[in-house]
């Protein structure tokens, strides 16, 4: 028996009673989720009563500035973290170029970083970039058959230079959930800080980002059913120090020096539908699945949810020898992010599913490192297959029957 009641969870994304998506499969979520109703109903009503300029001295401006606050609120307690970790961007990438700019002016020349080559190139090649800065730039490099991040590997990286690891929660390509406590737990250590790129990850579970220990945890909200907004949990103290990237005059408040695009009022406001979404989440999961409030309840009730789903496409992946899937074939390893490298390029067969009403894709989904790390030409590319707990066991089935008429 699954944990969520597909039915009951697709109520909640008005894309599934669209007519025109109707007969199409979602499998390119790992590019983006559909949007949950709390959110859009938030959006629709920021841009119906409260599109002012907000934090005003009159009723409708105050207004505008408490729904904003209130997804701050809302995204730290589904993160267990205070209002004051939480910053908003237009993207993940916008929002590691602004953190590697203010690292820039953070780290010293002679300091060591490790990057590595698992990521998306937002979180890497912004940190890479610092070379230019006098920063020792150190990579933590997969396994070239497997994709997979050994913390062996990064033990040889450390010493008491390395003051940065970016790394991945889980890749958009590998799949693999990486064991970020322990990467935190050897940064500190070293008296590094630990960047963790959890786009790939946030859609299948907001983290318990105090169990976590990561100081900056990024993720994007349009891809965690949310609007098109990247979100950076950053440490407080750790804030606090890094160089103001916004306007001088405001160097003193937190929430304005590392947002330099400046907030998008109404998909702030939008975001605190996420959460409200994970409670629905938690409450359709019921009482038979643990963790200590909602959001971890709705954790643990998505990854059950989509390990379930995962396990028979991973089985027919396994009973075909001629398909190579990229990261592990246990479902309990990863996120339901399964890539294919494949004789013809990913995006020709992505094409041939289209007529099956697979709604999927290939190309290299910028980890152009790692599918070149694993001997696959990025201008080839990878089948990406991607979902998340909304996803049917019958829209499981059909992908595979598609793949099998499809993949020869
Ligand atoms: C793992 C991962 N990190 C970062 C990004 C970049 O996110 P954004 O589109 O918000 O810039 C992506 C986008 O595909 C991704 O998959």
């Amino acid at each position: 028996m699954l944990p969520l009641e597909p039915a009951r969870i697709r109520d909640l994304f008005p894309a599934f009673s669209e007519p025109s998506l109707q007969g199409q499969a979602f499998f390119e979520n790992a590019g983006g989720s559909y949007t949950a109703r709390p959110v859009l109903d938030r959006l629709d009503h920021y841009y119906r009563a409260l599109k002012v300029q907000p934090y005003g001295v009159y009723r409708a401006s105050q207004a505008a500035g408490e729904a904003m606050n209130l997804a701050y609120d809302r995204i730290a307690a589904a993160l267990n973290v205070t209002a004051d970790w939480i910053h908003f961007g237009p993207s993940t990438s916008a929002n590691t170029y602004v953190l590697g700019n203010a690292f820039a002016g953070w780290l010293k020349p002679g300091d060591a970083i490790v990057v590595t080559n698992q990521d998306h190139e937002a979180n890497t090649g912004a940190w890479r970039k610092l070379a230019g800065s006098g920063i020792e730039v150190r990579e933590w490099q997969v396994d070239p058959q497997t994709g997979r991040l050994d913390l062996s590997g990064l033990d040889a990286l450390l010493d008491d230079k390395v003051r940065l690891i970016a790394a991945p929660h889980c890749s958009n390509i590998a799949g693999e959930i990486n064991p970020v406590a322990e990467i935190a737990q050897r940064a500190k250590a070293v008296g590094a800080v630990t960047v963790i790129d959890g786009v790939s990850y946030a859609p299948h579970g907001l983290p318990d980002l105090q169990g976590l220990g990561a100081d900056i945890y990024l993720f994007s909200a349009y891809r965690t059913y949310g609007p098109h907004q990247g979100i950076m949990a950053v440490r407080p103290g750790l804030a606090a120090q890094l160089p103001n990237q916004g306007h001088f005059f405001n160097d003193a408040k937190p929430r304005y020096r590392l947002t330099p695009a400046g907030p998008d009022h109404a998909q702030i406001a939008a975001s605190a539908g996420i959460a409200d979404y994970l409670e629905a989440v938690a409450g359709i999961a019921g009482q038979h699945i643990d963790g200590a409030d909602p959001f971890r309840r709705a954790h643990a009730a998505m990854r059950a949810q989509e390990v379930a789903l995962l396990r028979p496409l991973l089985d027919w992946i396994r009973g075909r020898n001629d398909l190579r899937l990229i990261g592990p074939a246990d479902a309990e390893l990863r996120a339901p992010t399964v890539a294919l490298a494949l004789r013809e390029p990913g995006a020709v067969v992505a094409a041939r599913l289209a007529r099956h009403g697979i709604m999927a894709a290939g190309g290299n989904f910028y980890a152009w490192r790692l599918l070149n790390a694993v001997g696959v030409d990025p201008t080839h590319g990878v089948l990406r297959l991607s979902f998340v707990h909304y996803t049917t066991p019958e829209e499981i089935a059909r992908l595979i029957a598609a793949l099998e008429a499809e993949i020869s």
